[in-house]
């Protein structure tokens, strides 16, 4: 992980590069902690042990919670290595395919493993070459991202296809795999006996923050604070104040990926009026270029007591229809 020049001279970078930071900021959370925890469980079920091999596992959440972040961070500890007779690819990540059938499953797999195909080569000899390059390259691990859009019930041939596929895998004893998906992705696995019977069908669900338990409020405000404490400016904008964390929880409900988005909005905002934190004023012209047209209220300028009992919001909830609404809960407390 990258070490951050201190506040001042953060402050003091050129916008291009303040922009940047807040970008790529990485925040070392309690989420991506568990994440990473549990691929490691299931990567090495004993600590200190040897790597797992013919299970299948599951990392779910909702969308934005962290799941791939986590999977690429898990990863960075397993990089890719010249052995005696090639590279040796110790844990892979592998994204499924929003197109192109089980042809392009098949095409992801083998560009992980940089193995040739043409359009010459059919399905199953691909298959097979996929198959000796997982045991050539030493595959102890393979993560299967976005798999609720290959296990999809709309469509039952590639679903079965692809099932089938990743048995053949579990077959060899070489390797695990790990998939992650949106929660729907549990009932998909878990109605086929045969996968479930490799290795139980452990999963991790990832959470967004919940506000309503003193831990997780916690939690959040910390992560709200290590926002702050990582933002381009020279004072700190009091991020973790419960007052200020309850209402990004509100506009985030309580998810990484849109508490960044939201943070980036406010921050450019602030570098762009050349203040010294991002301030109320900051937040709540943010608020409004993301809130749902139909609604008015807003947190950083409205009596907060006046919140609605229901929002509605645009917030993507899943990697098919990013502008999926939601009626959610608001905080009723
Ligand atoms: N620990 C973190 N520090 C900083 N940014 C993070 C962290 N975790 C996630 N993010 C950011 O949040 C966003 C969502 O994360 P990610 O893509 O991992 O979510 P996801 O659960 O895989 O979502 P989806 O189901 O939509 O694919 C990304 O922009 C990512 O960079
Ligand atoms: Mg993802």
């Amino acid at each position: 992980m990258d070490v951050l020049p201190d506040r001042a001279a953060r402050a003091e970078f050129p916008v291009g590069e303040r922009q940047l930071i807040m970008k790529k900021l990485i925040i070392n959370h309690d989420r991506l902690k568990e994440a990473r925890d549990a691929f490691a469980r299931f990567h090495f079920p004993v600590v200190g042990g040897v790597a797992d091999s013919g299970s299948i596992s599951l990392v779910m959440g909702d969308s934005r919670t962290g799941k791939t972040f986590g999977a690429k961070s898990y990863l960075g500890g397993f990089p890719q290595r010249p052995g005696e007779r090639g590279m040796i690819y110790p844990a892979l990540l592998v994204e499924m395919p929003a197109s192109g059938g089980y042809r392009a499953i098949l095409e992801n797999l083998a560009d992980a493993m940089s193995i040739a195909h043409t359009l010459r080569m059919n399905n199953s000899v691909l298959t097979n070459n996929i198959l000796r390059g997982l045991e050539f390259h030493e595959v102890e691990l393979l993560i299967f991202d976005e798999v609720q859009d290959v296990c999809d019930i709309k469509n039952p041939r590639l679903a079965s296809d692809f099932k089938r596929l990743m048995r053949k895998i579990l077959n060899l004893e070489k390797a695990s795999i790990v998939c992650i998906g949106l929660p729907e992705t549990y009932g998909l696995l878990s109605s086929d006996k045969q996968l479930v019977g490799r290795g139980g069908l452990q999963y991790a669900f990832l959470h967004p923050y919940s506000w309503d338990s003193d831990e997780e409020r916690k939690s959040f405000r910390l992560l709200c604070d290590q926002f702050d404490e990582g933002m381009p400016f020279l004072n700190k904008s009091s991020l973790g104040a419960t007052a200020t964390a309850e209402r990004l929880h509100w506009v985030s409900q309580g998810i990484i990926g849109l508490l960044k988005n939201f943070l980036f909005i406010a921050g450019s905002l602030a570098i762009n009026d050349g203040s010294i934190h991002v301030d109320t004023t900051h937040l709540a012209q943010a608020y409004d270029w993301i809130k749902p047209p139909q609604t008015s209220f807003n947190p950083f300028r409205d009596d907060w007591s006046k919140k609605p009992d229901t929002v509605v919001t645009t917030a993507p909830l899943t990697t098919h229809d990013p502008f999926a609404k939601r009626k959610r809960s608001a905080h009723a407390q």
